[in-house]
């Protein structure tokens, strides 16, 4: 496969595309069940074919949601709307401003915008001087992504709830949460709470369950300190955005789990 067609479709802001070798082994094989309550980008689960018989995305995000439900059931039409969607500071401009009638605008507009974005993060078109990357990937490619995603959604449910509705809705003894909140430090999400994330109502969540989950949070001590009971271990990625800068300081991400992950 082309190596520029990884399965993927897009960066998101705190996505696991630098952890996901560190996260794979540590995901059991015996599981029934694989659910991200906090699927951003979804770059775990993409990251294989399959992780078990079910697999759930969520994202409060809707956004999110309504370009992966379009990516899963209207992938042509989406390929249709994107087609000419090209490259250029005035068209990013233009879709900033645009007024979208239905969610496969909805999703094409979202998709636009993240893909030619500086940080993915939407606001500004992505200039680049010298190397590839920012607002240039290949429209080719980006069309080709899709149908790679709309396959792997296939099986995948997509749902759009708050973490503790979702967490409490699937679980059960064989249940596995991949769990990547907002860190307790950074960027808020542009989610339909109005609300500061709540990481005591995640541990709170977290620590009753029948199942198991792997969580991926900022090394800090707010989260040394609410999973103290936990098994935890030290990972570190380059930072986000500028990784492939060596000048960039590397990040310190912690990962916790309820099982034995050591
Ligand atoms: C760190 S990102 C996840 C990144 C993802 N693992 C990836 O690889 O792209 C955290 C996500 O949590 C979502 N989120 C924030 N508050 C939430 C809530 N209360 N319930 C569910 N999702 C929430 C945000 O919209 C955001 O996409």
């Amino acid at each position: 496969m082309n190596k520029y067609l990884k399965s993927y479709l897009i960066s998101w802001i705190g996505g696991k595309r630098l952890l996901r070798k560190t996260i794979d082994p540590l995901i059991p094989s015996d599981i029934k069940s694989y659910i991200e309550p906090f699927g951003g980008g979804g770059w775990v689960l993409f990251y294989k074919d399959k992780w078990a018989d079910v697999e759930v995305y969520n994202d409060l995000d809707d956004r999110l949601v309504n370009l992966f439900r379009i990516v899963k059931h209207h992938p042509d039409e989406l390929i249709k709307e994107f087609r000419y969607q090209l490259a250029s500071r005035k068209l990013f401009q233009e879709a900033l401003e645009s007024i979208c009638y239905t969610d496969i605008q909805r999703a094409s507009k979202f998709f636009y915008l993240i893909m030619r974005s500086f940080g993915s993060k939407g606001e500004t078109f992505g200039a680049v001087k010298k190397s590839g990357g920012g607002a240039t990937p290949s429209q080719q490619n980006i069309l080709e992504r899709i149908n790679i995603i709309h396959k792997r959604l296939d099986k995948v449910l997509i749902e759009n709830l708050d973490f503790e509705k979702l967490i409490n809705q699937y679980d059960h003894e064989r249940a596995f949460f991949y769990c990547d909140p907002p860190y307790t430090s950074g960027e808020g999400y542009k989610t339909t709470s109005t609300k500061a994330f709540e990481h005591e109502r995640l541990r709170d969540c977290l620590k009753n369950i029948k199942g198991r989950f792997l969580l991926s949070y900022d090394d800090s001590p707010k989260v040394r300190e609410l999973y103290k009971d936990f098994e935890m271990i030290e990972a570190q990625r380059q930072n986000g955005i500028n990784g492939k800068n060596p000048k960039n300081k590397v990040y310190k991400e912690l990962l916790i789990g309820n099982y034995d992950i050591k």
